[in-house]
């Protein structure tokens, strides 16, 4: 299997098969202890992360590191470009081939879609799409599916119900095309201005899969076994007024909950705004903060095999 991961990119969800996903789940479940802090390993000793974030993060970028760091390896890099010579005017592909020569393996989050595809091809070390704009989030999507096998012991046939902003939410792309690929029964549940990109939808029908397209939660919820619920993505809005009429378009609360399947699971990649109520976070159904550490593992797993340390 090395061979197939050794130096590879992770740019959108579909450069990986669905094999080659299921790898990456079934090694991250053996990172688990690690993960945890239960175990100590020393895998990645002597590698070096470059960590390029152009754009906010929290979990992304911290489980990463703490991934690296919890397998020996080192991190380096910026959070903000501001701090780095981007604020004097140095392009992208610039940037990256530095960062290539300081490091074994690079780890991307920029605001502008294909950023990583065109980072992957200056770059000769492998490289990580931590989210590109409106793009793809495919480290995330690896979570998110590795999120439910554990939840629910499977991914095919499984009710999933994609809520909020999917026309400019990147975790709702990718994690479109792989729920299609793992047989997942799909739901896009959005207002009309913010629903699924054809783009996706040709993708995830391709595949032969059959979304329903849904503007309202409750037509959703009664089926659903996992309510994927994102944030409307602020910053991507060309014009706020179009932004102001959508925003609080969704809120999970215990009162809309009551219609729901007992083993209900809720998901969200965080952070969230308003969309689900704190009340929500001592329910049975939340699912969110065990999918955020599970962040930690599955990156284990992705740097481990791209650097060609662990088949
Ligand atoms: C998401 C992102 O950055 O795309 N966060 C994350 O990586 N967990 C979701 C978001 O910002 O809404």
């Amino acid at each position: 299997m090395s061979q197939q991961f050794k130096g590879c990119d992770l740019v959108a969800i579909r450069d990986f098969s669905k094999e080659q996903i299921e790898h990456i789940m079934n090694l991250a479940e053996k990172m688990v202890p690690i993960a945890l802090g239960q175990e100590r390993s020393n895998l990645l000793a002597g590698y070096v992360q470059g960590s390029l974030f152009f754009e906010p993060s929290t979990r992304t970028r911290l489980s990463f590191a703490s991934a690296m760091a919890r397998l020996g390896g080192t991190t380096l890099g910026f959070d903000q470009p501001g701090g780095s010579s981007v604020q004097k005017g140095e392009t992208l592909a610039d940037t990256i081939k530095m960062v290539e020569s300081y490091s074994d393996i690079i780890v991307l989050r920029h605001y502008a879609e294909g950023s990583a595809r065109l980072a992957a091809y200056f770059s000769d070390k492998p490289v990580i799409n931590a989210g590109d704009g409106a793009g793809q989030h495919p480290t995330q999507t690896i979570l998110d599916l590795f999120t439910i096998r554990k939840a629910k012991g499977r991914i095919e046939g499984v009710n999933v119900a994609l809520v909020g902003d999917l026309k400019y939410g990147r975790t709702a792309h990718s994690l479109a095309e792989a729920l299609a690929l793992f047989g997942a029964n799909l739901m896009f549940v959005a207002p009309a201005s913010l629903q699924m990109p054809k783009e996706t939808i040709r993708a995830v029908e391709k595949i032969g899969n059959k979304p329903r397209t849904l503007t309202s939660i409750d037509q959703a919820l009664p089926d659903a076994d996992i309510l994927y619920v994102t944030r409307i993505q602020k910053e991507r809005f060309p014009d706020l007024a179009e932004y102001q009429k959508v925003a609080g378009s969704y809120r999970i609360d215990s009162m809309l909950l009551k219609d729901a399947k007992p083993d209900l699971s809720i998901m969200h990649p965080l952070p969230r705004v308003d969309e689900i109520s704190p009340e929500v976070d001592s329910s049975p159904h939340a699912l969110y903060f065990q999918q955020a550490f599970n962040g930690v593992p599955v990156r284990m797993a992705i740097l481990a095999l791209l650097l060609g340390v662990i088949e």
